[in-house]
């Protein structure tokens, strides 16, 4: 985790985006709810947009559920590496 934290400032900006992150994915009602949305709609020809993909985990769970090309769009520049790691995991 530490290369994607280049300063101090950057820190303390993770230090309180993570945490929402952490209450959003967190939430079972909200995960089944999102994930019965994407397995219901994604098939192998789907080509999926996530506008705002946070931590990229829908983004991620279309492309295990098969869709044929994903874009995950992320305004918070600090969370692109992990979404990157995340995806590739
Ligand atoms: C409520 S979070 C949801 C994150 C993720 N989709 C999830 O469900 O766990 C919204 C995300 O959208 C991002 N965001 C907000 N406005 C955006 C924009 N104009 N372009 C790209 N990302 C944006 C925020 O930085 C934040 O990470």
């Amino acid at each position: 985790m530490f290369e994607i934290i280049p300063d101090r400032k950057a820190y303390r900006r993770l230090q309180h985006l993570l945490p929402a992150h952490r209450t959003m994915l967190a939430d079972p009602v909200r995960n089944r709810a999102f994930f019965e949305a994407l397995r219901r709609s994604v098939t192998s020809r789907s080509r999926v947009l996530d506008v705002g993909a946070g931590t990229g985990i829908w983004a991620i769970a279309a492309a295990r559920l098969g869709a044929r090309r994903v874009v995950a769009i992320e305004k918070e520049r600090l969370l692109i590496p992990l979404i990157r790691r995340l995806a590739e995991e």
